[in-house]
């Protein structure tokens, strides 16, 4: 059993999570519940290949073995009943290098692309830094959960001539595992009007029964016309720092595209340490998944039930995949800033505003539960004190 109780100090490690805050918020005791790394260590396979090449102690140019590809396809195979061919795999050092080269590849300067609202930020940015027209379809909350409000996005894709939509599945903030009929949906509507959909499925692993994951490319045959898939390891095993991911693309078309784009940018070269933990990781995880994945409903419901008894007036998701809680607190009446001052100075506790996610992030906060127990008890319990 990995005892994902044992706290760890990660503190003077440059840890953007645990170091970076303090420069910035300048507060010596701040618990950090925000950016979306886990506070456990990686599974002990990893880490055996980690020392294994650490020990040999060369670190020149690393190829792609078979072994490696046969993991990846043998993953998505066991976890996720997709079937990829070698050829329709191609490295990048991170989803985010891959989404950006992936929409100068298929858009052009001042061409529009969808996102939804609230988001996973850097959608938005890598959007507007590239100079392309951002266009928010902002999701519905139904209950206290998000939906896609597919007229809306019909209307916006219509009225803007939009040309890619990029899509987070399952959702980052939101907590969303998309059902296969709402990407069923999603797809037909793209398909119509020819939008190619990058589907940005980093957390594709980390999803709660009973709730299915569906790979947008699993969908329907039709829909590798025109979709462009993105994962990683990364987020499953706790491996942000070492910057690797995958990009599965079925349409030969738009592989070739991507590919020219990619080498365009010389973006094929993959770190040692990158392809060395995700084979080990896709060979050897499996058990390890498992428990992280009842840690983390635990962690979840632990959250749920303490913001019941103690925080009532805020609304929480439940999230059906992800380690992050996506929390409504405008019934305090705070704005975004004093929102973010009291919990912040008053709390000492740190959350992901809310608003960075897009204007339907007004008054929220997203928070992290992937830490010990013991580490979220007390970042809830100074949430209570920020607000009391
Ligand atoms: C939806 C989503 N996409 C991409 C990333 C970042 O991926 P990478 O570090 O591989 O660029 C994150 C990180 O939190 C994420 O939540």
């Amino acid at each position: 059993m990995v005892d994902f109780n044992k706290v760890i100090n990660r503190k003077g490690t440059n840890s953007v999570k645990w170091d970076e805050i303090l420069e910035t918020y300048q507060e010596d005791d701040l618990l950090p519940l925000w950016v979306a790394d886990m506070d456990f260590k990686a599974p002990a396979a990893v880490l055996k290949a980690f020392h294994h090449s650490a020990d040999l102690g060369i670190f020149g140019y690393q190829a792609t073995p078979d072994s490696l590809y046969t993991a990846i396809i043998e993953w998505h195979r066991s976890q996720h009943q997709l079937e990829l061919n070698k050829d329709e795999i191609i490295f990048f050092s991170g989803v985010l290098a891959g989404l950006t080269t992936a929409l100068q590849a298929f858009t052009q300067k001042d061409e529009a692309v969808l996102i939804h609202d609230p988001v996973y930020p850097p959608f938005s940015s890598i959007v507007e830094n590239n100079q392309r027209k951002l266009v928010r379809s902002p999701l519905k909350k139904v209950g206290n959960n998000y939906q896609m409000d597919l007229a809306d996005m019909e209307e916006k894709i219509k009225q803007h001539q939009v040309k890619v939509m990029i899509l987070c599945n399952p959702h980052n903030p939101g907590g969303r595992v998309w059902t296969k009929k709402e990407l069923e949906a999603l797809g037909k509507l793209c398909q119509k009007y020819q939008v190619i959909v990058f589907s940005d499925e980093i957390h594709q692993d980390l999803v709660f029964q009973p709730n299915r994951m569906t790979n947008f490319l699993s969908v329907d045959k039709d829909f590798s016309a025109f979709t462009i898939q993105f994962t990683s390891m990364t987020k499953t095993f706790n491996l942000a720092g070492i910057k690797n991911s995958l990009v599965f693309v079925k349409d030969p078309s738009l592989r070739e595209t991507l590919q020219q784009k990619q080498e365009e940018n010389f973006q094929q070269e993959i770190n040692t340490f990158g392809l060395l933990g995700m084979e080990a990781a896709y060979t050897h995880g499996h058990e390890w998944l498992e428990e992280l994945l009842q840690y983390l409903k635990e962690n979840i419901d632990f959250t749920l039930n303490f913001f019941a008894d103690e925080l009532p007036k805020a609304k929480i998701m439940e999230p059906e995949g992800t380690y992050l809680l996506w929390i409504d607190f405008s019934a305090y009446g705070f704005s975004d800033e004093e929102l973010m001052e009291l919990l912040v100075h008053k709390g000492k506790v740190l959350l992901n505003a809310g608003i960075s996610y897009g204007p339907a992030g007004k008054q929220h906060m997203r928070l992290n539960a992937a830490c010990p127990r013991d580490t979220l008890q007390e970042g809830l319990s100074r949430i209570v004190q920020a607000l009391s």
